[in-house]
């Protein structure tokens, strides 16, 4: 799909790779819905791109939010044509096994529910205007070959890409999914460990990558028609290709 003149929902979109994808898709062209829990931080992401890019506060775990979402889009732009489910939290420095331990709950939640949840509700949508649609889920290399202490993540991510690879048959009605597998990656999610963080992933996997390949992997997925259910990787090593690829 060309994204120019397609309308687009980027959820995470206030915060790095959700940023660097809706700055990127609205440079070529797409009218982008900056959706995120962070309300000043999508006014803010909106304002940064300009043109016509809309910020809205909504909390993916919601049902009626991401509903919102799809309505709004809809009312300021006519339709949604692209819905990249990328908000993201992890659980990294909890300890699961502690007897406070709540927090992965919550990244079940984000990561895994709401993915479900906007893919069901973009799907609903794209039915009913006709004309087909793209949805591209943010997983994680985590989720294929995890690394570092964040056993709950690396779960849900390998769950949005099963859901995903799963869904390719919804190409046969013109709606594609796909999911992107960025490895580490320079956002803020990775810089709140401090420091330190960013050179021990550097020590684990060689690099960190910019956001902004992350978002050249999520424009190639929405253009390329061919690849229903496919899953794209971001490493340092090979750049972006594809895993599950039969040679
Ligand atoms: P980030 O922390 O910079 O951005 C995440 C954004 O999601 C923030 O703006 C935050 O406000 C928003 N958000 C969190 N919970 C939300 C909710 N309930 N509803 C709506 N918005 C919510 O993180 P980053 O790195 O840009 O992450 C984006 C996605 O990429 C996530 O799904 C993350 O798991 C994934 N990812 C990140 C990697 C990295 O190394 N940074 C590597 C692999 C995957």
């Amino acid at each position: 799909m060309d994204p120019n003149g397609k309308v687009a929902i980027i959820t995470g979109g206030a915060s790095g790779i959700g940023f660097a994808t809706a700055s990127l898709l609205a440079a070529n062209g797409a009218r982008v819905i900056v959706a995120d829990l962070d309300a000043d931080g999508a006014q803010v992401a909106a304002k940064k791109i300009g043109g016509e890019v809309r910020p809205l506060q909504i909390d993916v775990t919601k049902r009626s939010e991401v509903q919102y979402a799809l309505n709004y889009a809809v009312a300021e732009f006519g339709r949604v044509d692209i819905v990249h489910n990328n908000a993201g939290i992890t659980e990294r420095g909890e300890d699961l096994f502690a007897k406070n331990a709540l927090k992965w709950e919550q990244v079940l939640d984000v990561d895994l529910r709401a993915v479900i949840l906007g893919t069901q509700l973009a799907v609903q949508q794209m039915r009913e205007q006709g004309g087909g649609g793209v949805i591209v889920n943010t997983a994680s290399m985590a989720g294929l070959d995890p690394r570092g202490a964040a056993p709950v993540y690396s779960a849900a991510k390998s769950g949005v890409i099963q859901f995903t690879r799963t869904l390719g048959y919804l190409a046969a009605e013109g709606i594609r999914v796909n999911a992107i597998c960025p490895s580490f990656t320079d956002t803020p999610m990775v810089r709140a460990g401090g420091p330190q963080a960013i050179d021990a992933v550097k020590q684990l996997v060689g690099g960190i990558l910019d956001p902004q390949l992350i978002a050249e992997g999520v424009l190639q997925l929405v253009r390329d028609d061919s690849r229903a259910g496919a899953v794209m990787r971001a490493t340092v090593s090979r750049g972006l290709d594809f895993a599950f690829e039969r040679h």
